[in-house]
Order: structure tokens, then C-alpha cells, then sequence
């Protein structure tokens, strides 16, 4: 049987030591203050904003939420950020995606300072990452590595296979990866035989967003498998990107879903609030 890695248990491990740095840095009068920006209702955005607000209050930040209108232009979210950039009482800016269509996300991402982009998503930080500077690392990628380090699970030297290569997962979790030693495949849809790279992994790391795509005769038999995938399936039950029942009997090691990889994004996001305030110090 596979190691359920317990992604709820790490991220509540995760919570708590971050709760205990805020509590410090209250002790010297200080208060960490993320704030949050949602521009429309998109149903989904409202839960995961949501869970950040909550998540804040039981570690201690503070958080200041911005919902604007579904019609707030461009220029007016901009001088927002602008506003939020220059405010020394905050130290984190999140602007949650998806944003409405007539508003440029790359714009606003670039707008928000790199020392206050807790999501990781400024090309300054994703440049840092690259060359192995510091900077904030995306909550999901950094949030993987962490349930691997803390399940025990050695990185350096072993094969490690991603699928998938978008900007907030494949490629800096592929740089993680990397800079932690591992050697390094990404696939992606334009990938030959995907089954004969997938067996080769001893790390096997799915973003594609196809529920239940990866099954046993992707994986080679001990692997470690990390779904990142979260739908619904054909009896409205949340599933990953991997046929969990399927593949677990393969494995050594594998996260749910539910309980894997999502609760780790938020853990990361409030690891990275407290870190601003100790980048913002110096
Ligand atoms: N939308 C989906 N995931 C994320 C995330 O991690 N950060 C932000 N800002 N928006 C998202």
C-alpha cells in the first residue's frame, strides 16, 4: 500500500508555525497585512478568496479585502495596486485570477512590487527562481515541494517527471525540482509517447487538468505521485488528474483529492506573507 501523503496535515503544520512568526512579530509591534483583490464574482474565486481571508485570521495576518465591480477598469485596478505598492502597512498584494476579459493580467501582475508578490507570479520573481536567487516562490509549486520534504521523500538525483507546463505550476514546479537536484522532464501536450517518460519517474508530478487521465500503466511501479489535478467526476465526487484507485496500488507514495495538494497553496500563501515582512525589513 501507498503513503497517503497528507497534504491537510502538512498544511496545518504549516499554518501553525507561521502563526507562531506573527505572533512574534506582534510581540515587537508589528502586524502582517495582506491584502486581497477580487474584481467580479466569479463563484470559484469567491470560495478560494474566501479560505484566504479565513486562513489569515487563524495564523494572525491581517487581512484587507478589495472587492471591486465585474466594470472596474483597468486603469482604476492599477492605481489601486499603485496606492497598495506604496502603503508600509502592507506587506502582501494579491490580485486573485481569473481577472474580467476587457482587463490585461500580465499588466497587473507586473504593477504589483516584486516584494509584495505573495503569489509569486511577477516575471521578477519567476526570474529569481530561474537563476536561483531569492524570491517568492508560487504557493502550489512550493507547496509540493514542502509535502515532499516533510513526507521524507529524497529529491537529489532521482527522476523527476512533470506533466504539464503551465506558468503557475509545470514550469516552476520544474525549477523547484531542479534546484533541489532532481533530474528533470517536463511533458506537455505536444509530448511523443507519454507513457514511456511517465515510467521512467521516480517522481511524478501531473498538472494537465484532465480528470483521471493518469492511470497504472503511466507509472512505474514505487513511484511517488503527486496529483495537482481537482474536478468533479461523472458522480459529482471530487477526483484528480490521476485514477487514484488505479494508480495507489502501484505507488509508493501519493497525494488525494481532496487533501493533497490544495491545502498547501493556502499554507504557502501565508509562508510567504510572513516572509515579506522579513524581505521588507531588510
Ligand atoms: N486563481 C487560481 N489560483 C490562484 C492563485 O494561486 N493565486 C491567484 N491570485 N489567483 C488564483
Amino acid at each position: 500500500m501507498a503513503l497517503l501523503i497528507d497534504g491537510k496535515k502538512i498544511a496545518a503544520t504549516i499554518k501553525d508555525e507561521v502563526k507562531e512568526r506573527v505572533a512574534d512579530y506582534q510581540k515587537e509591534g508589528k502586524e502582517v497585512t495582506l491584502a486581497v483583490i477580487q474584481v467580479g464574482q466569479d463563484p470559484a474565486s469567491t470560495v478560494y478568496v474566501g479560505n484566504k481571508k479565513k486562513a489569515c485570521a487563524y495564523v494572525g495576518i491581517r487581512s484587507l479585502a478589495y472587492e471591486l465591480e465585474e466594470s472596474t477598469s483597468q486603469e482604476e485596478l492599477l492605481e489601486l495596486i499603485a496606492k497598495l505598492n506604496a502603503r508600509t502597512d502592507v506587506n502582501g498584494i494579491l490580485v486573485q485570477l481569473p481577472l474580467p476579459k476587457h482587463i490585461d493580467e500580465d499588466a497587473v501582475i507586473h504593477e504589483i512590487a516584486p516584494e509584495k508578490d505573495v503569489d509569486g507570479f511577477h516575471t521578477q520573481s519567476v526570474g529569481a527562481l530561474c537563476i536561483g536567487e531569492p524570491g517568492f516562490v508560487s504557493c502550489t509549486p512550493a507547496g509540493i515541494i514542502q509535502l515532499l520534504k516533510r513526507s521524507h521523500i529524497d529529491i537529489a538525483g532521482k527522476e523527476c517527471v512533470i506533466v504539464g507546463r503551465s506558468n503557475i505550476v509545470g514550469k516552476p514546479v520544474a525549477l523547484l525540482l531542479l534546484r533541489e537536484n532532481g533530474t528533470v522532464t517536463v511533458c506537455h501536450s505536444r509530448t511523443q509517447d507519454l507513457k514511456e517518460v511517465t515510467k521512467r519517474a521516480d517522481i511524478l508530478v501531473v498538472a494537465i487538468g484532465k480528470p483521471k487521465f493518469i492511470t497504472k500503466e503511466y507509472i512505474k511501479d514505487g513511484a511517488v505521485v503527486i496529483d495537482v489535478g481537482i474536478h468533479r467526476d461523472e458522480n459529482n465526487k471530487l477526483c484528480g488528474d490521476v485514477d487514484f484507485a488505479d494508480v495507489e496500488p502501484v505507488a509508493s507514495a501519493i497525494t488525494p483529492v481532496p487533501g493533497g495538494v490544495g491545502p498547501m497553496t493556502i499554507a504557502m500563501l501565508m509562508h510567504n506573507c510572513v516572509e515579506a515582512v522579513a524581505l521588507q525589513d531588510k
